[in-house]
């Protein structure tokens, strides 16, 4: 895989771990990790070795820190649509990525950290973890889907509240809301991710890719999701991984996976 400035990749066990590498700014997503992040994304929807994903920081303070602020001073209104328009469209592509993400939480995600860690299929925090939308402190809102993927996540009330007093909550509060799904020690927060990741592996990757697409169907406009889940179903029933599974079960044996 090619190399990056921002972004460090680690392809392991079919996991792919990116990891963002702005340290020093606690990670902040600055216009060309963006546009990295959108290649790396291509890589995993093109690239057959790579299963799944975890998203990460480097260091132990940051997931990451929110948008670049000190690319936001002299901002026009049409640079601001462009902005908010590459970053919707690159969150986009992790929530319906086929194949499954996992944002490992390691410290701060404010922002569009936090915008970046609600884009992604699940999320574990570590203990220090620290979430918020304080966009309203600098004369914003959210502009990477903030204001619509922490409804869908904490409900309207508690999501007015953090967007509208920009108040950061830890991890355990996060876990509370149902922003996480788990918290856990720092020095296994990607242990955990990896075993979470390896135990969906061994499931049909076409199901899985399905399940991720039915979900998403509930939140999008103009789609019927019970539709939706039964044409995927029946999609499923004709691949050869649902026989196998169906064949597995009834042999007494463990189902092996071709992903067709
Ligand atoms: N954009 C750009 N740079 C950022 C950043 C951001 N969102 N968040 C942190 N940084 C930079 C700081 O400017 C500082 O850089 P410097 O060392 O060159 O001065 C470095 O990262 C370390 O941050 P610092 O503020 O010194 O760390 P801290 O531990 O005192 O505070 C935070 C940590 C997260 C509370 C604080 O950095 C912060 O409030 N960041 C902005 C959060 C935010 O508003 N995000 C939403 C953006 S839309």
């Amino acid at each position: 895989m090619k190399n990056f400035e921002t972004l460090l990749t680690e392809l392991s066990d079919g996991i792919l771990t990116i990891t963002i590498n702005r340290e020093n700014k606690l990670n902040a997503l600055n216009k060309q990790l963006i546009g990295e992040l959108n290649e790396v994304l291509d890589e995993v929807y093109n690239n057959a070795e790579i299963k799944s994903c975890i998203v990460t920081g480097k260091g132990n303070k940051a997931f990451a820190a929110g948008a670049d602020i000190a690319e936001f001073s002299g901002l026009t209104k049409e640079q601001g649509v462009v902005l908010a328009k590459n970053g919707h469209q690159v969150f986009n592509k992790i929530e319906l990525s086929p194949k499954p993400i996992i944002a490992a939480v390691n410290g701060f995600a404010l922002g569009g950290g936090c915008e970046l860690a609600m884009a992604c299929h699940i999320r574990i925090a570590s203990e220090n973890a620290k979430f918020g939308q304080p966009e309203v402190n600098l004369g914003i809102i959210p502009g990477y889907g903030g204001t619509q993927r922490l409804v869908q996540l904490v409900g309207k009330g508690k999501a007015m509240e953090l967007l509208m007093t920009a108040d950061t909550i830890d991890a355990v509060c996060a876990k509370k809301l149902g922003l996480v799904n788990e918290v856990v020690q720092t020095v296994e927060l990607l242990e955990t991710c990896r075993a979470m990741l390896l135990k969906i592996k061994t499931k049909a990757p076409y199901a899985i890719s399905k399940v991720i697409e039915c979900v998403h169907a509930h939140f999008k406009d103009g789609i019927d999701g019970f539709d939706t889940e039964i044409d995927r179903f029946s999609d499923c029933v004709a691949t050869e991984d649902f026989k196998e599974g169906t064949e597995a079960f009834l042999d007494k044996r463990k189902a092996v996976f071709q992903g067709k």
